[in-house]
């Protein structure tokens, strides 16, 4: 397999994928929606179940509808577009694993298409309810979030209780063959 030629733009712009509520008003031109849900598409799932329908979000009042659902989540309200990634409903464990993978892949796709992303999780089982029944979603299935894309103006939490920013340091997060063991 061939290095990517700008391999080191794509590294720095991947570390760069951050959380983003706040958004211009511009749209999401339609080649970009398009190109996002091809990268949904070819994303790897358990045993290839692609277990996924994906409902690109783009009516106010939807929108509206969905920021209502959970207060951390009233940003998505002012967002151009949400994708809403509806679940098969058979396997919580790997279904979950497998919406974590499809998330990242569409925001980091937003990032290198010059744009950004977040995601906004409907909350509890009640909230999800209400979500599916926003987006008319049967109930038998699995709807635990949308992904928002856009221009982003911020990715500052503006949130009255944000998340506090930044990484733990590698030091802390990484052991050599043996948990707690450091590299010799
Ligand atoms: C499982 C999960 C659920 C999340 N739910 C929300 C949410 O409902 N609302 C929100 O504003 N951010 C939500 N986030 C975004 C996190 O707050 C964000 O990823 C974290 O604060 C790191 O932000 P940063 O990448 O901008 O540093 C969620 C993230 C994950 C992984």
């Amino acid at each position: 397999m061939e290095r990517v030629a700008n391999v080191s733009d794509v590294l720095r712009e991947m570390r760069k994928v951050r959380q983003a509520r706040l958004y211009g008003p511009d749209a999401v031109p339609d080649d970009v929606v398009a190109e996002l849900l091809e990268i949904a598409r070819w994303t790897g799932s358990s045993r290839n179940t692609q277990p996924w329908h994906f409902i690109v979000v783009t009516d106010k009042e939807q929108l509206r509808q969905i920021s209502e659902v959970r207060t951390p989540i009233h940003w998505v309200a002012d967002a151009p577009l949400a994708i809403a990634i509806v679940l098969d409903g058979q396997s919580e464990s790997s279904e979950a694993f497998d919406e974590g993978r499809v998330t990242e892949r569409l925001l980091i796709a937003a990032r290198l298409l010059g744009l950004g992303g977040g995601t906004a999780w409907f909350g509890d089982a009640s909230q999800q309810a209400r979500g599916k029944e926003i987006l008319g979603i049967p109930a038998e299935r699995t709807a635990r979030s949308v992904v928002v894309i856009g221009t982003p103006t911020t990715t500052k939490d503006h949130r009255p209780n944000p998340a506090e920013p930044g990484r733990r340091p590698l030091a802390e997060l990484v052991s050599y063959d043996r948990q707690g063991q450091v590299k010799g």
